[in-house]
This record gives structure tokens, sequence and C-alpha cells, in this order.
């Protein structure tokens, strides 16, 4: 079942074409990812999606109950003046669509942070305290008050050490099991992609260059442009083993 599907969708910021006719869809269960260089126009189709931009032609056809997104910058997203507690607070009390539960607030703030593997611990703390990787998990919890079907993760480790990238994709594959999610990931990094995501879509200039079943994009690759994605991977490995 699809849960989102876009046909052709264009996205203009003024005479510039950010997206030029993209089509995808997100399935129950799916996991799947958007990924290009900078500026390729991924964060305006995830923005467009949720209705930061408007879209400038074509069909989006949302059928999920509630989506909800993680910014590409998840410390800015947070408040600087707020502490985790806080931040959490105000959501659940007070987001637009968050169910009011009987669930004593607290708690639920505990079993939110428990999702995405936090203790008690950063509750009395503001965002500049905290790693980039905990920061994101801390966008992930307050998305998952929302209780969302489809969750949009813009570059959810982009920022973040090689070595917590792995964990937070991990929670993001945990939560779909536990949590009942489909995930929309984007990245400019395809080995984010290429373990996590069960489909991915290829994107190069506002367009759709390549897009299939994970292993097949990466086995066989249509385009010039992924051929060359997927041949920049080893040169980051080889300049790694290089340096030891
Ligand atoms: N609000 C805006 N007004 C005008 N142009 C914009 C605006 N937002 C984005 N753009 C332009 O649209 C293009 C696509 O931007 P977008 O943020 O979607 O790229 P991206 O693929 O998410 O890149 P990155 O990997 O750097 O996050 C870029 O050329 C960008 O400069
Ligand atoms: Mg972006």
């Amino acid at each position: 079942m699809s849960l989102l599907t876009v046909t052709d969708l264009h996205v203009n910021y003024g005479k510039f074409k950010a997206v030029k006719g993209v089509s995808f869809n997100l399935n129950k269960g799916e996991i799947v990812g958007i990924v290009g260089q900078s500026g390729s126009g991924k964060s305006t189709i995830a923005k467009t999606l949720v209705g930061i931009e408007k879209k400038s032609a074509g069909e989006i056809t949302v059928s999920a109950k509630s989506i909800q997104m993680v910014f590409q910058d998840a410390v800015g997203s947070l408040n600087p003046r707020m502490t985790i507690r806080a931040t959490l607070n105000e959501v659940i009390r007070h987001g637009k669509g968050v169910e009011r539960s009987s669930e004593p607030i607290e708690e639920r703030i505990t079993r939110l942070l428990s999702y995405v593997g936090l203790s008690d611990a950063v509750l009395n703390q503001y965002p500049r305290e905290m790693s980039g990787g905990q920061c994101q998990r801390v966008s992930i919890a307050r998305a998952l008050a929302f209780n969302p079907d489809v969750l949009i993760a813009d570059e959810p480790v982009s920022a973040l050490d090689v070595s917590v990238q792995a964990k937070v994709l991990n929670l993001l594959r945990e939560l779909r099991d536990s949590q009942n999610l489909s995930i929309l990931i984007i990245a400019h990094d395809l080995a984010v992609v290429k373990n996590i995501c069960d489909r991915v879509y290829v994107m190069h200039k506002g367009l759709f260059v390549d897009e299939g079943k994970s292993e097949e994009v990466f086995t066989k690759p249509k385009s010039e442009y992924t051929k060359a994605l997927i041949a920049a991977v080893p040169d980051v490995e080889r300049s790694l083993n290089a340096r030891k």
C-alpha cells in the first residue's frame, strides 16, 4: 500500500526550477532513499511534501495519517533556550495533531526518549550541551510524539561522525519495525542509503536519473551520474586506507 505517491512534481523558486518533474512513492513499511549531490533538489522535495514549499505542478497523494519531518540541521531545529524536557513537554502539550493522552507527561517524555535510545540524563540539558548524534535523536523523538506513520529524515547523519552514523541509521531501521514507520531518507552520501534503504532514487539537477531496489541501483546503475557517485565511494575508502 502506498502511503505517499508523487507524480511529476515540479517546484520552482521564482524562475529557478529546483525540481523538474519527479515521480516516486513510499509503501507501507518501506525505507526509501533519495540521494544526490548538494543542490540537486532533495530538501525541496521533502519541504514540499510537508507543505513548507509549494509545488508548481504535479500531484502529491497522501494516504498516510501523519507525516513528520526531521530537518537537515537537527541541532539548529531545536530551540537553544529550551532544555530537552521543555522541548518535549511543549510538543506533547501543544503540538498540533499530537494525541493528548492520560499518560503522565514525564512518563511520556521518558518513553519517547527511550525509543531513540536516550535516558532521562539528557532531560535538563540544552542542545548545545549535547552531541550532534544526541540532538538528532531528540529531533526524532520529537517527531515520534506525533505518532507518525511516515517519517521524512533529511540528511539524518550527514553532520555526524561515521561511528555515530551507523547507530542513528540502525535506530531508524529499528523504529521502522517497532513503531510501524515508513521512512523517506534523504542523503548526499550513497554509502548512507546503500545498506538501509529498500529502494533508492538518485537525483541530479532536479530530476531522478536512476531508481530501483538499492542492490540493483548499486550493482547495475543505469546512468553515468550514478556510476560516478558509486565510483566516488571507494575513493573515500582508499584515501582512508592510505592514511592508516
Ligand atoms: N528558498 C529558496 N529560494 C531560492 N532557491 C532555493 C531555495 N531553497 C533552495 N534553493 C535552491 O534550489 C536548489 C535545490 O536546493 P535543495 O535545498 O533542495 O538541495 P539539496 O539537494 O537538499 O542540497 P543539500 O544536499 O545541500 O542539502 C539549490 O540550487 C538551492 O540553491
Ligand atoms: Mg538538503
